[in-house]
């Protein structure tokens, strides 16, 4: 049977059936070589992607630009609202429309939830949320998906801590709802009580049969996790530096906790200091690998988006 990615656009994890997951994740192992610069590709010659960062990034915006670059397309965009017009006061709609005008598809990162959905609304080129505030990040999903999938054989059967700033960490939201759709699932969120997963996260989980419990300490639960999925503690979302600054540093993995446990650590990165540097020569260190593979899944998303909703 001939498989099809019905989806136009990517704004939400919450928009996937476990097929549509599959779909890419399949798609990106077929385009390793291509990522990895071991064979070329013309796949998306002649196609412009539109890049509308008014948040920093560096993996999400440089991996989506290394991705076109390996189909031989290109990429037009800003990096911060201040090098765009939107700082003289052009309204984001506006913004949306040229880019709708100069290109084959958007991504956008922008510090308001619902900014990719409303851009979506406006334009008829595919939109894809490259995070927005503390919502969604769904093609950080996809990536952590494919790095489960590649380092364990399996999503299904898992175990998984989610650790850290379960609040406003959009990363761990889309990946909660993601685990949704697998089948034998414990998570354990892992987060100092100002910092819980949303109820309404909790919520989409109490309709499943995920399995959750939500815990103060590593040490409970290190013993029964396959993955230790690490987050940084979100400062810029806080109101009160003081807030930020009490839990600061609560959660932090060292080689020793590791030490001889059955385990992979990720973490969607930038790192502060909740992994420490030991870490990284030791076999449990996948967040690095992880970022990698974004090239070949943001490559399967944008080839799968792009020639699916041609112009
Ligand atoms: N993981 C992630 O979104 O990283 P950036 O903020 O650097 O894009």
């Amino acid at each position: 049977m001939v498989k099809i990615f019905k989806l136009k656009n990517i704004i939400s994890i919450k928009d996937f059936e476990r097929e549509d997951i599959e779909y890419i994740l399949d798609e990106a192992s077929k385009l390793e070589d291509i990522a990895q610069s071991k064979a070329i590709s013309d796949e998306l010659k002649g196609k412009v992607l539109g890049l509308m960062f008014f948040e920093p990034s560096t993996r999400t915006r440089i991996s989506f630009e290394t991705a076109m670059k390996r189909f031989n397309g290109q990429c037009i965009g800003f990096a911060s609202s201040d090098s765009s017009s939107v700082s003289k006061g052009e309204s984001i709609a506006d913004t949306a429309k040229m880019f709708e005008a100069y290109s084959d598809a958007l991504v956008i990162r922008h510090e308001l939830e619902g900014v990719s959905k409303f851009i979506s609304d406006l334009v008829d080129v595919p939109v894809i949320n490259a995070g927005d505030g503390a919502g969604q990040h769904p093609t950080q999903t996809l990536l952590d998906l494919y790095t489960i999938r590649d380092e364990i054989g399996s999503i299904d059967n898992l175990n998984i801590a989610l650790i850290g700033d379960l609040k406003f960490g959009r990363t761990v939201h889309s990946l909660a709802q993601s685990l949704t759709l697998f089948n034998n699932i414990k998570i354990y969120l892992v987060s100092p009580p100002e910092l819980r997963m949303p109820q309404e996260i909790l919520h989409d989980l109490n309709k499943t049969n995920v399995e959750y419990v939500e815990v103060d300490n590593i040490e409970d639960i290190i013993d029964d996790v396959d993955v230790l999925y690490v987050t940084r503690i979100q400062k810029e979302r806080f109101v009160d530096i003081d807030d930020y600054l009490k839990i600061k540093g609560a959660y932090i993995i060292n080689k020793k906790m590791l030490e001889g446990k059955d385990l992979i650590v990720m973490h969607p990165l930038p790192r502060i200091d909740e992994i420490a540097g030991d870490v990284d020569d030791t076999k449990y260190n996948k967040y690095f690998k992880q970022a990698a593979n974004a090239v070949p899944v943001r490559m399967a998303i944008l080839k799968t988006l792009i020639k699916n909703n041609p112009k």
